[in-house]
């Protein structure tokens, strides 16, 4: 064999090479495409990720949902009373506004009327929302002193939740009010994760079964 046909032969390999890589990579990418547009399918048709009944990893998942909904962010629109609660220790709303039969307030003391759509800015000033007020006086929604096992059998209650079904609960992880608490004005802590870890771990244990957690 002379020189220049080995060389042919080595360049007749690469080329070969090379032609494979790129038609591994297409493949590859053809395959992310379409498991991408899978995962897509699924949840625009039935807005239900997958199911499948998984105590442990549903108890885990909730006891992270839990720490979320005691936090003052959440805890503060879901008191266990009539008024509101304040700051990030809890205390009862300055100036007492009422619940009021659907939650906006009462009288000359509607939420609205302090509450603006959006934070005032500064410090102790009220932080904002177009539909900031308490879940009504016939759903009152509590979170303050329920125990993680009260808490999640309440929540998947449609007599107590506002009459949610699974779709809706898995919808509520992206409500107007739950968002605000990760955009709470000047000077209040954010929930313990952030909302992607939040809305994660709330999917996370409906899908799984919803279970609640051993005790009281
Ligand atoms: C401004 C007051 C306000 C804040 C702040 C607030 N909520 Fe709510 N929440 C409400 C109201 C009002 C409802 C009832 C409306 C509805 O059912 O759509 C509600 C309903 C809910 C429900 C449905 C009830 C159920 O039993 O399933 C969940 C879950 C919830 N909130 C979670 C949260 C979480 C998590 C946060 C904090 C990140 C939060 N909320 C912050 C007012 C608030
Ligand atoms: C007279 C004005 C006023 C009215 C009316 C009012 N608020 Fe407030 N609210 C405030 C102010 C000011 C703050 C901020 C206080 C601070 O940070 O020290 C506040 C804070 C809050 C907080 C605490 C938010 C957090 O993340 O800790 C909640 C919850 C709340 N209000 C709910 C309500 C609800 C529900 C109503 C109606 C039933 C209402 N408020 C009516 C002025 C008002």
């Amino acid at each position: 064999m002379t020189r220049q046909t080995k060389s042919k032969r080595y360049l007749h390999s690469v080329k070969a090479f090379a032609v494979i890589g790129v038609l591994l990579s297409v493949i590859g990418v053809m395959a992310f495409a379409l498991d991408n547009g899978k995962e897509k399918t699924v949840e625009s048709e039935s807005s239900l990720p997958a199911f499948k009944k998984d105590s442990i990893t549903s108890v885990k998942a909730f006891k992270q949902v839990y720490t979320v909904l005691i936090s003052p962010r959440c805890m503060n629109c879901h008191p266990s009373g009539n008024i509101p609660l304040q700051g990030d220790d809890s205390h009862l709303h300055e100036m007492s506004p009422q619940r009021g039969t659907d939650g906006k307030g009462v009288y000359a003391m509607k939420c609205s009327n302090c509450h603006q759509p959006t934070n005032t800015p500064g410090l102790h000033t009220p932080p904002g929302n177009p539909n900031w007020h308490l879940p009504p006086a016939d759903m009152k929604m509590v979170f303050q002193g329920r125990t993680p096992s009260q808490l999640a059998k309440q929540l998947i209650d449609p007599k107590q939740n506002g009459h949610k079904d699974m779709k809706k609960l898995i919808e509520h992880a992206d409500d107007g009010l739950v968002l605000a608490g990760w955009n709470p004005g000047e000077g209040r802590t954010l929930p313990p994760m952030s909302h992607a870890e939040f809305k994660k771990a709330w999917i996370t244990w409906l899908t799984t079964g919803a279970y609640a957690p051993k005790g009281k």
